[in-house]
């Protein structure tokens, strides 16, 4: 039993706990992910599970991606980044739902399944129907030899290591990233993408380490804000574009971890149902960086604190519009709107993180969840 504990100790690595431990990893296997996979100044973006089918992606009528939890959340970012970069129609289903809805899919289609385990049975039954319609099924997987990499036509892994904290953080990391280059893969290839916003998109992503490792500097702020909000019994979490489905995560690590109710929304719905929930007992996390809906955002900043909402605002590095009007500000370095949930993401992570220890919970294994759910 000492033997565990100490063992346990020393995976830690020296964090309080696995999910601190892996949130603290990114900047490294972020760059694990990436090794290998892109060299800017030699123009080289290749991904050798993907080479072989470069061409079949790049012919595909429809890319299909089905997910469960927090892989879901990152298929819904592919969803952004392969219709922008390489203009093919993309679908994103909860695993679950797609296996028992009689899908139309055929042997044009492609389906990606995402999986940090390789083992979700939900996902794993999504394979097995998509492949008996004769569709080419294409695995993104953390755990190297699991069900669903066997599964699946071909693959690329997302290096990410082991994740042993139930809540996923560097696993959504990394499959973002392998997601990013499929789409500039793709994007090149179908010509959808001119050479020099592609060069810039691979310097911008060459320097995504650096910047989570920048945002994580934010640790001791968000300590700060969690002791705030802790007893909250609800939070709301708003985004939109590529930080909708950050919004989704945001409030998915919360609900995990600390047990307080919580949810995401595209910060335009808010005004058909969720802002009939606002007034000043409820915190809400708004996603506001400088993108193509800075503008929007802004005005959705507003409606919040006109009901007196308590504003949470993530923006960019040296904006000074939001905060102005935000109760609290955490500013995430600049970067490139396709590559942004890989840094807006660092400080929901870290929300979620500092709030369930200030309640006392076991962040690690959570009650009633488990890392990979075998059963349907
Ligand atoms: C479980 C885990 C989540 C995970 C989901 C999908 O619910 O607790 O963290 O996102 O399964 O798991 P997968 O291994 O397929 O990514």
């Amino acid at each position: 039993q000492r033997l565990e504990l100490a063992l346990e100790s020393i995976e830690k690595g020296g964090y309080e706990h696995f999910m601190l431990k892996e949130i603290f990893e990114q900047p490294r296997s972020i760059l694990d992910c990436l090794r290998g996979r892109m060299i800017p100044e030699k123009g080289h973006l290749m991904m050798s599970g993907f080479f072989e089918y470069e061409n079949k992606f790049a012919k595909a009528n429809r890319i299909l991606i089905v997910a469960c939890g927090t892989s879901y959340h990152a298929g819904l970012v592919a969803e952004y980044l392969i219709e922008d970069l390489a203009r093919v129609p993309v679908e994103v289903e909860y695993a679950s739902e797609f296996r028992y809805r009689n899908p139309i899919i055929n042997e044009n289609d492609i389906v990606i399944a995402i999986s940090q385990s390789g083992e979700t049975a939900d996902t794993l039954a999504a394979i097995e129907l998509a492949k008996s319609k004769g569709a080419t099924i294409f695995g993104i997987c953390n755990v190297v030899g699991s069900s669903i990499a066997r599964a699946t036509d071909a693959g690329a892994y997302t290096h990410a290591g082991p994740e042993i904290g139930v809540a996923s953080t560097k696993a959504f990391t990394a499959q973002v990233t392998v997601l990013t280059l499929i789409a500039m893969i793709m994007g090149r290839r179908r010509g959808t993408i001119e050479t020099t916003k592609l060069n810039q998109l691979m310097v911008e992503l060459e320097s995504i380490p650096g910047k989570v490792e920048q945002a994580l500097q934010l640790d001791e702020q968000i300590q700060k804000i969690s002791a705030v909000f802790k007893d909250a019994s609800s939070f709301l979490y708003l985004g939109r574009g590529y930080n909708f489905p950050v919004a989704l995560e945001g409030a998915l690590k919360l609900k995990e971890i600390s047990y307080i109710h919580a949810e995401g929304y595209p910060a335009a719905e808010m005004k058909h149902g969720p802002i009939a929930l606002i007034d000043e007992h409820m915190p809400v996390v708004v996603i506001a960086t400088k993108d193509s809906s800075y503008e929007k955002i802004v005005s959705n900043v507003q409606e919040v604190r006109a009901r007196k909402g308590k504003v949470i605002a993530v923006v960019t590095e040296g904006d000074n519009v939001i905060p102005s009007m935000a109760d609290y500000v955490v500013e995430v370095p600049e970067t490139n709107e396709h590559l942004m949930p890989l840094l807006s993401v660092i400080p929901l992570q870290l929300l979620s993180y500092h709030i369930a220890v200030m309640r006392g919970c076991n962040v690690d294994q959570p009650r009633n969840l488990a890392k990979s759910v075998t059963v349907e």
